[in-house]
């Protein structure tokens, strides 16, 4: 009985030291993304349409032309920022005021992710929803990226609790929904339309992945599974910027090598925030 006491005592003592800590965790978060200008998030309904690849290459168009950016893998379960970035190996430097993030190697692009504080790449995250969210925010809240121009947000696929703690925490200026062809329909559109009005953002840009194939003798476009269907949401639901990417090997090489960096095409040429 009086060890029940004692657990009971340190109980209630931690709780408000937890309390206590995630006041401060929301703080300082909030403190550290005031000093990035821009922060976008990729968005999906389903899982393998292509977040993470997107993601990428929207880190990859801001760094190349010389802006200060960062990405952040918030998708626990499907993490794959280090590895397209080849920065798997590499690990942040923890220090008193925060964790310094690793950077890539061609563009200087800040990374952070879950996957450098595990002890290996296979490591099961068999991890529930609101533990996961403790979690980024704790990441957050301790990234020291410094001052940035973009900071991009590889969020889980769907629109449950996960992409919503960030969503909430972050305040992105904008949201950019991935779909495949078979996945753009106006039901995901609406239910990513109806988080982002929730949060008081917008779905600034919509990406059709694997849109078409193009033949590399010929030039022809081959769209799988309709065309036109990216023009008839984005002017539906008036999102301002829509992109169809093709199905590319090439850019399925370099990712699965960690060379995204090095893709020549830039598909977010002329997205202009
Ligand atoms: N346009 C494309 N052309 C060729 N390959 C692509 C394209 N987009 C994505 N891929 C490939 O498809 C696979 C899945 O992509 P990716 O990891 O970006 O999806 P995801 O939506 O982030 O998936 P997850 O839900 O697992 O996080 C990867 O191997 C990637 O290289
Ligand atoms: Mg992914
Ligand atoms: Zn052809």
């Amino acid at each position: 009985m009086q060890e029940y006491e004692e657990v009971k005592e340190k109980m209630k003592f931690n709780h408000e030291e937890v309390k206590k800590k995630f006041m401060e965790g929301i703080d300082q978060l909030a403190k550290r993304m005031k000093k990035v200008k821009t922060k976008l998030a990729v968005m999906s309904g389903k899982g393998g349409v292509g977040k993470s690849t997107v993601a990428g290459l929207l880190a990859v168009h801001y760094g190349k032309k010389g802006y200060k950016t960062g990405i952040m893998d918030c998708d626990f379960w499907g993490s794959s920022i280090p590895k397209i970035f080849g920065v798997e190996n590499k690990r942040p430097v923890v220090r008193e005021d925060g964790i310094e993030p690793v950077h890539t190697d061609k563009w200087g692009i800040a990374v952070m992710s879950i996957q450098f504080f595990l002890p290996s790449p296979e490591s099961p995250l068999a991890w529930r929803g609101p533990l996961v969210s403790g979690v980024i925010r704790d990441m957050l809240a301790k990234t020291e990226w410094g001052e940035l121009d973009y900071l991009i947000f590889d969020l889980p696929p769907g629109t449950g609790d996960v992409p919503l703690t960030v969503l909430q925490e972050v305040r992105p200026n904008g949201v950019i929904l991935v779909a495949t062809p078979q996945e753009l329909t106006a039901t995901i559109v609406e239910k990513s339309l109806k988080l982002a009005q929730e949060l008081n953002t917008a779905i600034v840009g919509l990406v059709e992945n694997m849109s078409y194939y193009e033949c590399p003798q010929c030039g022809h476009k081959e769209y799988l599974f309709g065309k036109g269907r990216a023009a008839e949401m984005a002017s539906k639901y008036r999102i301002d910027f829509f992109l169809e990417l093709p199905i590319d090997p090439a850019l399925t090489r370099l990712c699965d090598s960690g060379k995204i960096e090095l893709y020549e095409i830039d598909p977010f040429e002329f997205f202009l925030i």
